[in-house]
């Protein structure tokens, strides 16, 4: 097994608030790891640091064997590519969408009908009729299909996605996790997503995080049948008990 991205005794700080306490882990090569844990524990901070939209305050983020800072930000950015809880959409069409992403990642001349628009949508479970659309028109699990392949289109190493779904009715969630699921073949994905259920079903690994520390990190399997400490047997517990998030 090979780890994509290591991390080692990370630490982040805004002021006096530590967010992100000495966590280390590593995200192996093909798994999907997914990050639950209680709002406010750090989950969003945490993926931010792997492509520098946050900056570590202490210890080593390592992607493919070099310090993160070794590499351009973006070509890191270009390489661990994010997707947000709500995509931003610019106007115009799907295809001017995609074109954007292109052109602000690499500078280059791209063409209204590049071969790697229709394969992102594809990949994203969009047909390519979906690239003469409005984009502000698409409905919310289209726009986030779209972030995804808005994502893609660069061809990212590892694709991280932050609470896809949370903004979306269950139907247009079904979508986007399927969506997810054809992509694990295809990339390192991690996710944070509080539906467990939804974890459950993607997940190669999932971590735990509370108060910016990592509670228990293992296989899916693992972290839901043989949970380890009590904070996450009463995680899960609160969790079935609710049929919601703690
Ligand atoms: N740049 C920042 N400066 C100061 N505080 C911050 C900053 N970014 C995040 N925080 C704080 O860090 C904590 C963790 O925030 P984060 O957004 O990572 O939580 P989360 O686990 O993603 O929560 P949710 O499930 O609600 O999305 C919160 O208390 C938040 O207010
Ligand atoms: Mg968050």
């Amino acid at each position: 097994m090979t780890a994509v991205l290591s991390l080692k005794n990370v630490s982040f700080q805004v002021g006096e608030k530590v967010l992100i306490d000495r966590v280390s882990f590593d995200v192996q090569e093909g798994s999907c790891l997914c990050i639950v844990g209680p709002s406010g524990s750090g989950k969003s901070t945490l993926i931010r640091l792997f492509n520098r939209l946050n900056v570590k305050t202490s210890g080593d983020i390592f992607y493919r064997d070099h310090p993160i800072e070794f590499y351009p930000v973006s070509e890191l950015r270009h390489r661990i590519a994010m997707v947000f809880q709500r995509t931003s959409v610019f106007p115009g069409s799907v295809a001017d969408n995609l074109k954007m992403a292109l052109q602000f990642r690499s500078k280059e001349k791209v063409a209204d009908d590049d071969p790697r628009f229709v394969s992102a949508l594809n990949h994203s479970g969009l047909a390519s009729s979906y690239l003469s659309e409005n984009a502000e028109l698409l409905s919310g699990g289209e726009q986030q299909r779209m972030g995804i392949a808005r994502a893609l289109v660069t061809d990212p190493h590892v694709l991280c996605l932050d609470e896809p779904t949370s903004a979306l009715d269950v139907e247009a969630a079904h979508q986007v996790v399927n969506t997810i699921k054809s992509l694990r073949d295809k990339m390192t994905v991690v996710m944070v997503n509080h539906r467990l259920e939804e974890v459950e079903e993607v997940a190669t690994h999932v971590a735990m995080i509370d108060a910016g520390k990592i509670v228990e990190i293992g296989t899916v399997d693992e972290f839901f049948h043989h949970p380890k400490t009590d904070r996450l047997k009463a995680f899960l517990a609160a969790y079935r008990r609710q049929g919601g998030s703690e």
